[in-house]
């Protein structure tokens, strides 16, 4: 790899962000990390400007509006994010010959199939969020020759509030209940962080790839074991979607085929543990 290759991050200092802009950095990249302070994605002059004046070979887009069940409610504001931000960044690495990787969502698809989600399936978002993302990945595709969209899912991470530390947060409540009817694949932000420096790496052909965790769980069966690796003694008990209504629908099976491209989420799970700071 070339010592001066160089990488904007956006929403570096979110929980994917703050895993992959020091690895990048392991690998020898020169990495400018931006986020909501210094570079609004959807302040298309800024937008522009920074990444002209920076001329980067690669765009790491990982801003975004995140918040599922707030999109609800929100949905002019995740679009202006996660729609107009994403315009915004699109335009500006078309412009300035820069290769765009952005980060999207298994809530893309509706979760009606019973088998792992394909590239080539056809997205149909239930919720506002998988809307906006989806519309997102339209903008990359529309002003971007040369991209990368990696659908990851179910995230989780050191540096954000996540599934399995709010799991670990209840632990010593006298009963947990968690649902056991969406299927998924828990991801691990180090292993996408790896996964996406070796799309760029490898030099892979531009296009959309499934960059989750291998397998397939439920979020109880998930649940089941992280108090397993953590040694919690817990009163955990499966529910249904039903049970545990939230804001936004859910797919109830948003499994993606990740065609070998990261390891078995199990695996991925111990090894967060292990390394888990208390
Ligand atoms: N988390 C998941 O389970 C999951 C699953 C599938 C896909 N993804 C995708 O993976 C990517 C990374 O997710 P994440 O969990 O790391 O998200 P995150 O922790 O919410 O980080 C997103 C970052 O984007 C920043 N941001 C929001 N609006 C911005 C704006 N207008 N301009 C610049 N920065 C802005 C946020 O800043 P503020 O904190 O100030 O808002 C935050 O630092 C996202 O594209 C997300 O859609 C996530």
């Amino acid at each position: 790899m070339s010592e001066s290759l160089k990488v904007l991050v956006t929403g570096a200092k979110g929980m994917l962000g703050s895993d992959l802009c020091p690895m990048l950095e392991d690998y020898g990249y020169d990495v400018t990390e931006t986020d909501r302070d210094n570079l609004d994605i959807t302040n298309y002059k800024q937008s522009m400007e920074i990444i002209s004046e920076l001329t980067p070979d690669f765009v790491i887009h990982c801003a975004a509006y995140t918040n599922v069940d707030k999109a609800e409610e929100e949905l002019q504001t995740a679009l202006d994010i996660n729609l107009t931000g994403t315009e915004n960044i699109a335009k500006a690495c078309a412009a300035n010959n820069a290769v765009l990787i952005y980060i999207s969502t298994d809530y893309i698809f509706d979760g009606n199939k019973t088998t792992p989600y394909l590239t080539t399936d056809k997205p149909n978002p239930v919720n506002n969020y998988g809307l906006t993302k989806l519309k997102g990945e339209e903008a990359v595709q529309k002003y971007c020759e040369k991209y990368y969209i990696a659908r990851t899912s179910w995230l989780y991470g050191h540096h954000g509030k996540n599934f399995v530390e709010t799991m670990i947060a209840l632990a010593d409540k006298p009963q947990v209940k968690v649902v056991n009817d969406q299927i998924g694949c828990p991801t691990w932000t180090v292993d996408l962080s790896e996964a996406i420096i070796k799309l760029i790496e490898n030099k892979a052909p531009y296009g959309i790839y499934h960059t989750c965790g291998g397998g397939q769980t439920s979020w109880y069966e998930y649940t089941k074991e992280i108090y397993r690796l953590m040694n919690l003694n817990v009163n955990l008990s499966p529910c249904t979607t039903c049970e545990f209504p939230r804001l936004a629908k859910r797919p109830n099976y948003s499994v993606l085929d990740n065609g070998g491209l990261l390891r078995d989420w199990k695996l991925a799970l111990k090894d967060y543990i292990e390394l888990r700071v208390e």
